[in-house]
């Protein structure tokens, strides 16, 4: 993989013009991160990972998810399920089938436009009015009993409980008035109550919680759930013995020695700033994001700034008259016009004069390339792309360390995952860089797996948790 990388950028390069080669190995530099690099920022990584499970916390936050239990794969029973995601809002009714088995239908519902910057009341109207129209759909004859819920809310959200989540601020852009700091549990249960739909929100769970849950029901090797999308996350069990923060807030009939779902919340990494190699526009992305100072590894690798990033760069060498000489920048200079789609798009050409990104550039921007600009933002989105499947994979490693796992099933999800041209790839080698197997691809330790449903299967497989927990009379 790495040789034919190499044999592809000479043929790339070949006949380019001395100024753009000079920009290429310009961000060459910028936007490498050599195996060393990945060790030290893995390394590093452990401690802030141990950091925020203690009392004093850290900078990742840790939040605990009150999952006590891995599945069995026994689990039965019908649960909804929501996930607010970045375009949609997915509504699921999942039929628990046990042996490790399950059916779900589902409806998505668009959000409205302008959602990351509505107003509170507006976010919630929206969630309870789609799932009365999915029950409408679902149970033509009214429920007889209240159907119960498992709310995936995919933004830290901290919890005493697992029917609670207490927002600790917006990520991915998003920016809703009057939801941080406060409990969003009651805020959708007091919307479906008013509209009369007979719904119990049971349990509220990270979206990388529910992939850990969901993959770990159907695959029993599994050590952790991560998301590689919009947002970039990680859970996994950790030993409630190995949890200090968790003292004097557990019930007397929890074992010291059981696990619980951590969702480590570590788009947060390095928010102090003294190990991730950011560069100028990493910092421009995040001093122009609504939350600066946070998430500062989750804006140098997730799906929601890719695109940014590269349009930061294109930007900077039009003005300083280096590309797109003597055109119109204005729509290069609106925020977020480029989105992941554009790096995807401009790595997966394969005609001979790039004919894609020159049609990409056109239509998103109005700009007229060369050939030479072109192959420059080919090179360009490998770059982002690599460093961003690279740097990914420093929290895949540091959960390995941290619970000396030498062996198994890292469950993946998202659309940088599933969708980014070569992730999968540039990922594996990471991994391979960081811990120096010298094995062959297929026999790597550590596998970066494709994940089941954690939003609808993992979200009512964690409801049946709960309901049979509560029936038990246990915490
Ligand atoms: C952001 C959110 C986190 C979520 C991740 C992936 O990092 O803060 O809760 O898991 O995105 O969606």
């Amino acid at each position: 993989f790495v040789e034919q990388a190499a044999l592809n950028r000479e043929k790339l390069l070949q006949g380019i013009s001395p100024e753009i080669l000079r920009q290429v190995e310009k961000f060459e530099f910028l936007f490498t991160i050599s195996a060393e690099k990945l060790k030290e920022i893995t390394a590093h990584f452990v401690t802030e990972l141990a950091k925020g499970l203690s009392k004093q916390g850290g900078n990742i936050p840790m939040i605990p998810g009150w999952v006590l239990e891995l599945p069995t794969g026994n689990e039965t029973g019908d649960y909804l399920a929501i996930d607010l995601g970045g375009t949609n809002l997915r509504v699921v009714l999942v039929k628990l089938l046990g042996g490790s088995k399950f059916e779900t239908v589902q409806d998505k519902y668009a959000l409205p436009d302008n959602i990351r910057t509505a107003k509170s009341e507006d976010l919630w109207a929206f969630i309870a009015d789609s799932l009365k129209a999915f029950v409408i759909k679902q149970y033509p004859n009214k429920p007889s009993h209240a159907l119960p819920l498992g709310f995936t809310f995919s933004y830290p959200a901290s919890q005493d409980a697992i029917n609670e989540g207490i927002l600790q601020r917006w990520t991915k852009g998003y920016d809703i008035e009057g939801v941080e700091g406060k409990d969003v549990v009651p805020m959708l249960q007091k919307a479906l109550s008013d509209r009369d739909v007979p719904i119990d929100v049971v349990a509220l769970i990270n979206d990388t919680t529910g992939t850990l849950v969901a993959s770990a029901y159907t695959d029993p090797e599994t050590k952790m759930g991560l998301i590689f999308g919009t947002g970039c996350n990680g859970a996994y069990y950790e030993r409630v013995a190995d949890i200090p923060k968790l003292e004097g807030r557990l019930g007397k009939d929890i074992d010291q020695n059981g696990l619980m779902a951590i969702n480590c919340e570590y788009g947060a990494f390095d928010n102090e700033h003294v190990i991730l190699p950011r560069t100028e526009y990493d910092i421009q992305i995040d001093a122009e994001s609504p939350r600066p100072g946070q998430q500062s590894f989750e804006k140098m690798i997730s799906g929601y700034y890719l695109g940014e990033l590269i349009r930061l760069i294109l930007l900077e060498l039009h003005s300083e008259g280096v590309i797109f000489k003597g055109q119109d920048n204005t729509k290069l200079s609106e925020p977020f016009i480029l989105d992941t789609s554009a790096p995807a798009i401009s790595e997966t050409d394969s005609t001979p004069e790039f004919s894609e990104i020159e049609s990409l550039i056109k239509n998103k921007l109005g700009i007229n390339t060369t050939l030479d600009e072109r192959k420059f933002i080919r090179r360009l989105s490998e770059l982002i792309g690599n460093r961003a499947a690279r740097l990914s994979v420093c929290g895949i490693a540091a959960i390995c360390k941290k619970r000396n796992y030498e062996t198994g099933h890292c469950a993946a999800d998202g659309s940088v995952y599933n969708r980014y041209p070569g992730f999968k790839e540039r990922a594996a080698q990471g991994l391979r860089d960081i811990f120096d197997w010298t094995v062959e691809p297929k026999d790597y330790p550590i596998v970066i797996t494709p994940a089941e449903d954690g939003s609808g299967a993992g979200a009512a497989i964690i409801a049946a948790l709960t309901e049979k927990r509560l029936a038990a009379g246990l915490s």
